[in-house]
């Protein structure tokens, strides 16, 4: 009996120890100040709580990116410029919020799981220009949030479950004001049925509210807004936006069939990596003049159109390793002056005419790092590079190895000797039973 009386004493002792800790865990999670007894069992949760302080241009950022937060620390600075929140696990944007932020010129909020946003969370952001909601679980969103966000030029929301009900009207009305034209664009309708895919940007609101307007919701609304059929063009958000430290647009792996028809205007990366891309058209980049960063490898390019990277002329890295292209049409590379890096491995290149293009681009361009330019058909130069197949194109018939062959009389020592002259690359028609009959047509005339 007392020897589990003791027992139970030492269990309750051993809970009661256990709950405190839990609590001080907790406490510290919220107010992020660690009671010194606390500090050891806490550590690994602050360091993955951390976030990275940095400036750039003068500007401060906070990067709390990746780290499972649920809400905003009451003990980060507060004279931050840029608040980068993208992948943590907000649920809920409540009020005053990021009311000590009053410096704040962009919120990137993207990626989190936001379905409720409250009246007064943007308050005090009376700087704040940029606003990054894509991808969250926002369904409604009343206007009067916005009220706190004068200077806002740049908001993306897309990627929601918009339900395009009486409640959206306001947002709807506001988006679509012209001067408004950088909020919301890509946002659509996930509900109700009939609108559902209608862009927000684009919609009548008169059929936000049907009752309101006495129209009747259950007629197919299609018929009302205009064509029947809705051509479905590729848009980008299928692809994740980051705004820092620049403009990326990310579309890796997205089983895309074309170039998305609206790239942001001001993205410095692409990455259309791992799609199925097959063709590029005419001026897919045209507008993107800032763009420095295009990766395309991965799909299935067989054709770039002359044109395809007009404007590009700003682009420092071009990736197109990993496709089925034979060679690059004559004109295709024209725009890109400043080009550094050019990655063109693993297509099957053809060493004929048309790959001469390419060659030649290069040496015109000889500061460009480039690897991976390997004949892969015909099966006479397959393994060769390009660079020396249009050598061996060019080259005219070389005299003096000529010459060394009608003074000797052993073919076998003249092959041994130019074998060691030539790179080990050498065309095979120079040196096999080709250049015999070159020569002895030479020596006919
Ligand atoms: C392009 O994407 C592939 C696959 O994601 C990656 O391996 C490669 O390094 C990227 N190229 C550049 C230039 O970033």
């Amino acid at each position: 009996m007392q020897v589990v009386t003791v027992l139970l004493i030492l269990f309750f002792c051993r809970s009661a120890e256990f709950r405190r800790a839990k609590n001080g865990g907790l406490k510290s999670r919220v107010n992020m100040a660690v009671p010194r007894a606390f500090r050891r069992s806490t550590v690994k949760r602050f360091a993955a709580a951390e976030c990275k302080e940095y400036s750039e241009l003068n500007e401060k950022y906070l990067d709390c990116q990746d780290r499972k937060l649920t809400r905003v620390s009451t003990h980060w600075p507060e004279d931050i410029l840029h608040m980068l929140l993208a992948r943590n696990r907000i649920q809920r944007l409540e009020d005053d919020m990021f009311a000590r932020f009053k410096h704040l010129k962009s919120l990137d909020l993207q990626q989190n799981d936001i379905s409720v946003i409250d009246e007064r969370a943007f308050a005090g952001l009376n700087k704040l220009t940029t606003l990054l909601l894509q991808h969250n679980r926002l369904q409604v969103v009343t206007e009067e949030v916005f009220i706190f966000l004068p200077q806002l030029k740049y908001m993306r929301i897309y990627e929601n479950p918009w339900d395009c009900s009486c409640e959206l009207d306001g947002l709807v009305r506001k988006l679509q004001v012209p001067s408004n034209r950088n909020l919301g664009n890509y946002a659509k309708c996930v509900w109700p049925k009939n609108l559902k895919d209608q862009k927000l940007k684009k919609i009548k609101p008169e059929l936000l509210c049907p009752e309101l307007e006495g129209i009747d919701p259950n007629q197919p609304q299609n018929q009302v807004i205009g064509p029947a059929f809705v051509i479905k063009e590729v848009d980008s958000t299928m692809c994740h936006t980051y705004m820092f430290p620049n403009i990326l647009l990310d579309c890796h792996n997205k089983d895309l069939k074309n170039v998305p028809a609206d790239i942001p205007p001001d993205a410095v990366k692409i990455d259309l990596s791992g799609n199925k891309i097959k063709h590029l058209k005419s001026k897919e980049f045209v507008g993107v003049k800032d763009l420095k960063i295009l990766n395309l490898s991965s799909n299935a390019l067989e054709y770039i159109d002359t044109v395809a990277f007009s404007g590009l002329l700003q682009l420092r890295e071009l990736d197109l390793s990993n496709n089925a292209l034979h060679y690059i049409e004559y004109g295709v590379l024209e725009d890109l002056y400043f080009v550094q890096n050019l990655w063109v491995g693993n297509n099957p290149w053809r060493c004929d005419y048309n790959i001469h293009y390419l060659d030649y681009w290069l040496k015109h361009h000889r500061s460009v790092q480039h690897t991976g330019l390997i004949c892969t058909t015909p099966e006479e130069f397959k393994g060769w590079s390009v660079y020396n197949y249009v050598k061996s194109y060019n080259e005219e018939c070389p005299k003096e190895k000529l010459i060394s062959q009608t003074d000797t009389t052993q073919d076998g020592d003249a092959d041994e000797e130019e074998v060691e002259e030539r790179p080990t690359n050498q065309p095979q028609h120079l040196i096999g039973p080709k250049e015999k009959d070159m020569y002895t047509f030479i020596r006919l005339t």
